[in-house]
């Protein structure tokens, strides 16, 4: 069976105090998680240590950076690269969110390098695709979030592909309150899973964990991870609220 992950995404928000502070709520609250549900955490790069020494013991808690280089070492001032989260001790990189995309230029073929360099050092991409609200409009959401697998993900290797994570992120529906509807969430995951299916049969197609993200909240929770190709979430603002995301953790199924 495929893992059910809770993925939180703090982006740029906290100080340490107040990280530690949520780190601390989390610890707090009571989750019994089987084996195959995980609660990530995408935490800004100057505390990852910290909150990863927090959870040390919780095998079910695993600490997530945000973003990475796609390049191995060197002169890239202001960068961190994939070798630097490896030497600690991370399991999950973020990549592809659609903030990176917009506000960084990040296109399908860097994410591409960004992929490739993340296996190299043993960190799992949870890698980030979704529309806008004009490609929704349109209709031609299915082929947009389709040419972002492809061309960021196709070039890999059958075992690559096992056991991945995908989180789909409508662009219109992060930080907008504007959730999609859990239908929106189920056609379209399906969709991934079948184009994925199309490429590394549906073996490797059924083993890939599909996130929703996009005001992911405790009242939406249950409702958009029931539905059968959603696996979790991927979740930002009400991941700074412990009780909020805790309530999200327990959604799992
Ligand atoms: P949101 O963000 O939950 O605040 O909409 C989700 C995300 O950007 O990952």
């Amino acid at each position: 069976m495929r893992k059910q992950i809770a993925a939180a995404n703090w982006k740029m928000n906290l100080t340490y105090q107040q990280a530690l502070e949520l780190a601390d709520g989390l610890l707090k609250t009571e989750h019994s998680l089987n084996k195959n549900q995980q609660v990530v955490l995408g935490v800004p790069f100057p505390y990852l240590m910290a909150v990863k020494e927090k959870f040390a013991g919780n095998e079910n808690v695993f600490i997530a950076a945000q973003n990475c280089n796609d390049k191995k070492s060197g002169a890239y001032t202001g960068e961190t690269s994939a070798e630097m989260l490896q030497s600690i001790g991370l399991k999950y990189v973020i990549l592809g969110h659609s903030e990176r995309r917009e506000y960084y230029n990040e296109g399908n073929e860097l994410l591409a390098k960004k992929v490739d360099i993340a296996f190299e050092h043993g960190l799992q991409p949870i890698f980030c695709c979704g529309e806008p609200l004009a490609i929704r409009e349109a209709g031609t959401q299915n082929s947009f979030v389709e040419a972002q697998l492809v061309e960021s993900l196709f070039h890999l290797p059958e075992e690559k592909l096992n056991g991945f994570v995908i989180a789909y992120e409508p662009i219109w529906a992060i930080g907008t309150g504007k959730t999609a509807t859990s239908d929106q969430a189920q056609e379209m995951h399906a969709h991934i899973r079948s184009v994925i299916a199309g490429k590394y049969g549906s073996d490797i197609a059924n083993s890939v964990s599909i996130l929703y993200g996009g005001s992911v909240k405790a009242a939406n929770a249950k409702e958009i991870f029931g539905k059968p190709d959603v696996d979790g979430g991927l979740v930002g603002g009400a991941s700074l609220v412990a009780a909020e995301f805790a309530s999200i953790i327990s959604a799992l199924k």
